[in-house]
C-alpha cells in the first residue's frame, strides 16, 4: 500500500538540536539509550550528502550484489533511518521496532556524533559517515524541500538563512556537524567518506566500505555492487529513487526526484555570488584548524 505522509510530529527541538517533521520525537529521544549489536552497521551523514548512495552500497554488500532483494525491497525498508517512526503501518518509532529485527541490521541517520546511541560512541557496531561539500548540500537540501510536497518550504533565500544559522539549522549547523564527526575518523568503528570521492572513484570506494565491513567479495561481486549503485543505476531504481515508486507517490511533487542530479558543483546553478561568499566566509571561520578539505566543483 501507500506510505502514508501523515501523522507528521511538528517540529521540535530536542537537545538543542533542531529537527523537522520527517524525524519523530520519541525515535530522536530512544536513539541515545538504543542497544548496539556487533554487526550493527549505522551509515551516517548530514541530510543531503550521499546517505542514500552509501546506504545502498552497504545493502548491497551485505547481500554480496544480489540485486534480486535489493531492487524490490524500498531503501527505507532495508536500511531504516533510526530517528524515524515506521510509516507503512504500525507507526512505531524505529529503535524500538528494530530491537526484534534479525542481525545484521543496517541503520541510517543523521543524528549528530554525540547524539547516536552511546554503545556505538563507545565502539560497539560499525559507523561509516559520509560528507560532501556544503555548497551542494545547501542546494541539495532547498530542492528537496520545495520537492516535498507534505514539508513545509521556504523560499532558497530562506531556507540558506536557516541552513547557517545555528539556531534552525536541521540536525545542527552543517560544520559543527560535519567536524565533530571528522574527529572521531579514525576511531575502531568509524570509516569517513566523502561524496566527492565516490564520485571519483565509486569503484575504489565500495572496495574501502566492504573492507571495512570485513565483506569479502569477489572482484565480480564487487563490479555488480558498484554498477547498481551508479548515478543512473539508482536513479532508475525504484526502491532508491523512491519518488517513483508507486508507494510514495504521494510524498513529493511530479517534478521532484529523490535521486535529481548527483554532481559536485551543481550550486553554481543555485547559489548567488553573496550566497557563495557567505559560504565561503564561515567556512574559513569554522573549519579553522581543521584538517578535512572539500572539492567544491
Ligand atoms: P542532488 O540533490 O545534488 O542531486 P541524501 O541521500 O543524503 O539525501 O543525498 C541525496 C543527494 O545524493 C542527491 O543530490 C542525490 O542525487 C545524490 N545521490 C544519490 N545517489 C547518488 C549516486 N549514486 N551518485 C551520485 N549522486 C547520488
Amino acid at each position: 500500500g501507500n506510505i502514508s505522509p501523515g501523522p507528521f510530529s511538528p517540529p521540535f527541538h530536542f537537545k538543542g538540536v533542531n529537527f523537522v517533521p520527517l524525524a519523530d520525537r520519541r525515535a530522536v529521544e530512544q536513539v541515545e539509550s538504543f542497544q548496539v549489536r556487533d554487526d550493527d552497521v549505522f551509515v551516517s551523514a548530514y541530510q543531503k550528502s550521499g546517505t542514500t548512495w552509501v546506504q545502498q552500497i552497504v545493502s548491497l554488500l551485505s547481500t554480496e550484489g544480489d540485486l534480486s532483494e535489493v531492487s524490490k525491497i524500498p531503501i527505507v525498508v532495508r536500511v531504516p533511518w533510526l530517528e524515524t517512526m515506521d510509516m507503512s503501518g504500525s507507526g512505531q518509532p524505529y529503535p524500538q521496532l528494530l530491537k526484534d529485527a534479525p542481525s545484521p541490521r543496517l541503520m541510517k541517520t543523521h543524528m549528530p556524533y554525540h547524539m547516536l546511541p552511546q554503545q556505538a560512541r563507545e565502539g560497539k557496531g560499525k559507523i561509516i559517515y559520509c560528507a560532501r561539500n556544503v555548497k551542494d548540500v545547501v542546494v541539495s537540501w532547498h530542492k528537496m524541500r520545495e520537492g516535498l510536497a507534505h514539508i513545509p518550504s521556504g523560499t532558497f533565500d530562506e531556507n540558506f538563512q536557516e541552513f547557517i544559522n545555528p539556531e534552525q539549522a536541521v540536525y545542527g549547523l552543517w560544520w559543527d556537524v560535519v567536524s565533530e564527526y571528522w574527529r572521531h575518523k579514525d576511531d575502531d568503528n568509524m570509516l569517513f567518506v566523502k561524496f566527492e570521492d565516490l564520485k571519483r572513484d565509486l569503484r575504489g570506494n565500495v572496495v574501502k566500505i566492504a573492507n571495512f565491513l570485513s565483506e569479502t567479495l569477489s572482484d565480480q561481486r564487487i563490479d555488480e555492487v558498484t554498477a547498481n549503485c551508479t548515478f543512473s543505476a539508482m536513479k532508475n531504481n525504484e526502491a532508491t529513487n523512491l519518488t517513483r515508486a508507486e508507494a510514495f507517490k504521494d510524498l513529493a511533487t511530479k517534478e521532484f526526484e529523490f535521486i535529481r542530479k548527483g554532481k559536485v558543483g551543481d550550486w553554481k546553478n543555485s547559489l548567488s555570488p553573496e550566497q557563495s561568499k557567505i559560504l565561503d566566509d564561515i567556512h574559513r571561520t569554522k573549519m579553522a584548524g581543521v584538517d578535512l578539505t572539500f572539492e567544491f566543483e
